[in-house]
Order: C-alpha cells, then sequence, then structure tokens
C-alpha cells in the first residue's frame, strides 16, 4: 500500500510536469496559431480585429492575455527567419531580415473567455524568434 502509494504520487508529478510542458506551447504549430494570420482576418478597427483574434484563436481560456501579435505574411517566410531569412543573434534567438506587417494586441479590460478587450495597433516590424529544428517556437519580441 505503502510503495502503490509512493507510485501514485511520483505518476501525479510526472503528469503535472508534462501537463505544464504541453501548455507552454512551444511548438511551431502554437506559434502559427499565436502568431500568424495571412491573409488578415477582415475587422472594422485594430481593435474589433483583436477582440476577434483572440476568441477565435482561443488564446483566453482562462485568463485575458495581457499581449499577442498577429502576422500578416505567409508561414513560409516566418519559417525562413530560422533560416535565410534570418540573422542568428544569440542562443536559439534568430532575428528577421525584413519586416513584417502585424498588429500588437494589448489587453485593456473585460473577462474570459469571450469579453476580453484589446487595443491593438498596426505596424511593420522586424521580429526575433526562438528556433527549435529550424522552426520558430516562441516570438521573443518585436524589434
Ligand atoms: C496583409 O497582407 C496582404 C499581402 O501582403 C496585403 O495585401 C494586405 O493589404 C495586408 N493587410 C493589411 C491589413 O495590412
Amino acid at each position: 500500500m505503502l510503495v502503490s502509494g509512493c507510485l501514485l504520487v511520483r505518476l501525479a508529478i510526472l503528469l503535472s510536469v508534462l501537463l505544464v510542458q504541453s501548455c507552454q506551447g512551444q511548438s511551431w504549430e502554437a506559434f502559427q496559431n499565436k502568431h500568424i494570420d495571412y491573409p488578415q482576418t477582415p475587422a472594422s478597427n485594430p481593435n474589433a480585429y483583436c477582440n476577434l483574434m483572440m476568441v477565435k484563436r482561443n488564446l483566453n481560456p482562462s485568463r485575458c492575455k495581457p499581449r499577442n501579435t498577429f502576422i500578416n505574411h505567409s508561414k513560409e517566410s516566418v519559417l525562413e527567419v530560422c533560416g535565410k531569412g534570418g540573422k542568428h543573434w544569440q542562443d536559439k534567438f534568430y532575428d528577421s531580415n525584413e519586416n513584417f506587417p502585424m498588429i500588437d494586441c494589448s489587453y485593456t479590460d473585460g473577462k474570459p473567455p469571450k469579453d476580453c478587450k484589446y487595443k491593438g495597433t498596426g505596424s511593420s516590424r522586424r521580429i526575433r524568434v526562438t528556433c527549435e529544428n529550424k522552426k520558430p517556437v516562441h516570438l521573443e519580441k518585436v524589434l
């Protein structure tokens, strides 16, 4: 009984570690869901765009994500940032050579999951990403 109790605790710890890792969503697929919207989804203005997209991509399941950026450029060209479309900065970080049109969304008020309100700001900037296996897995910052 004591032994199986210990085993259960260990399994529970292992499971929660795995869950935490999968929730961080560090994959190219998760990156595309969070950061690429091409061609850009139509909306009446940048704020409405952000409010819509954060729900559409399910980014506010239990809390309003404070900030998120959507890039209006093909996934192929974003993928290239880890190759010839980018320049190595340090560690796993790469900076894009070109500017990408994007909308940056910052949380203003409201409640999850459907009523988080955002201020959207459009710009065209270079991006810094983390690459794993030559694929972007995290948008580190907008340069
Ligand atoms: C998004 O990108 C496409 C293709 O480059 C462009 O035609 C379109 O105007 C862009 N949309 C916005 C809102 O910038």
